[in-house]
């Protein structure tokens, strides 16, 4: 395999060198329910008649529990990646990139337990069983890439569509809850850093592919991106009844045909599809 940037890497490594703890630098005290934790546009009922006749309780208890969402997918992409990075770490490593992947770990961990916090600092109820991820993108992004440009590809996929989301969410201050605009901001600041090293080495593996073998990655990406941009976009349907509706794989299924929310969602990701296309792939939702 073509070796990492080290320059990029050295770089990275020395702006992540004075860390921003989450749970030390967070606002927790000042997270309640009282507001709503995301700019109501980005609902996934936001634009639907029924949505007009909703109480504004439960349109903000929604509004907590799509962000609830965003975080369980946080939580499930961040594991995957930590379980697939400290299994890279080997003393045969250059020791640049063995340090970038420490302050990766270091990061994504702190994000990790900055959701998990916020989960606990909310007082909202969360079922163990409420939020399970997508089978084959599990499977796929804890087995089934290697290293190489698949790695590369999955890992650029699983941080640029939250990144592109938590980018709109801190464009929208007057609209959120300012602990959850903290929370977003944190996040983009470290994902900017691994989005450079993940897209770096996606495009010195790529450089290494030829055409047809790079043509072979579509299938996988798009399943892997079909199945991120739902799961992150579109809550369970359990979430719709802890928010308060009664029904919830009605209102789910009224979240998937909804008309507006699926512009929103197209809105958000068309800097991750343009990227990926600039690579000359053919991204496909
Ligand atoms: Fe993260
Ligand atoms: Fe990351």
């Amino acid at each position: 395999m073509r070796s990492p940037d080290l320059a990029l890497l050295r770089q990275l490594s020395a702006n992540s060198e004075i860390y921003r703890d989450p749970l030390a630098h967070i606002d927790w005290h000042a997270l309640d329910c009282s507001g709503f934790w995301l700019p109501e546009p980005a609902l996934s009922l936001y634009g639907l008649a029924e949505y007009a006749t909703l109480s504004a309780d439960v349109k903000r208890r929604l509004s907590h529990y799509e962000f609830v969402n965003v975080m369980c997918c946080g939580l499930w992409l961040e594991r995957a990646f930590l379980q697939r990075v400290s299994r890279r770490l080997d003393a045969q490593l250059p020791r640049v990139e063995y340090e970038f992947f420490l302050h990766e770990l270091r990061e994504e961990a702190g994000h990790s337990l900055m959701f998990l916090k916020a989960i606990r600092a909310s007082g909202l109820a969360l079922p163990e069983d409420a939020w399970q991820a997508p089978r084959l993108a599990n499977w796929l992004a804890r087995h089934a890439l290697a290293a190489g440009a698949a790695f590369w590809l999955a890992m650029v996929i699983g941080e640029d569509v939250p990144d592109k989301f938590n980018r709109y969410v801190r464009s929208e201050p007057a609209a959120v809850h300012p602990t959850i605009a903290q929370i977003c901001t944190l996040h983009v600041i470290d994902e900017a850093r691994h989005i450079a090293a993940a897209r770096s080495r996606l495009e010195a593996a790529l450089r290494q592919r030829p055409g047809w073998r790079r043509a072979a990655l579509t299938p996988v990406m798009n399943l892997l991106l079909r199945q991120i941009v739902e799961v992150f976009y579109l809550p369970p349907a359990r979430f719709y009844e802890l928010a308060g509706l009664t029904h919830g794989r009605w209102w789910r299924a009224m979240a998937a045909n909804n008309a507006t929310h699926r512009h929103f969602v197209a809105q958000q990701l068309a800097p991750t599809l343009r990227m990926l296309e600039g690579y000359g792939l053919k991204p496909k939702l």
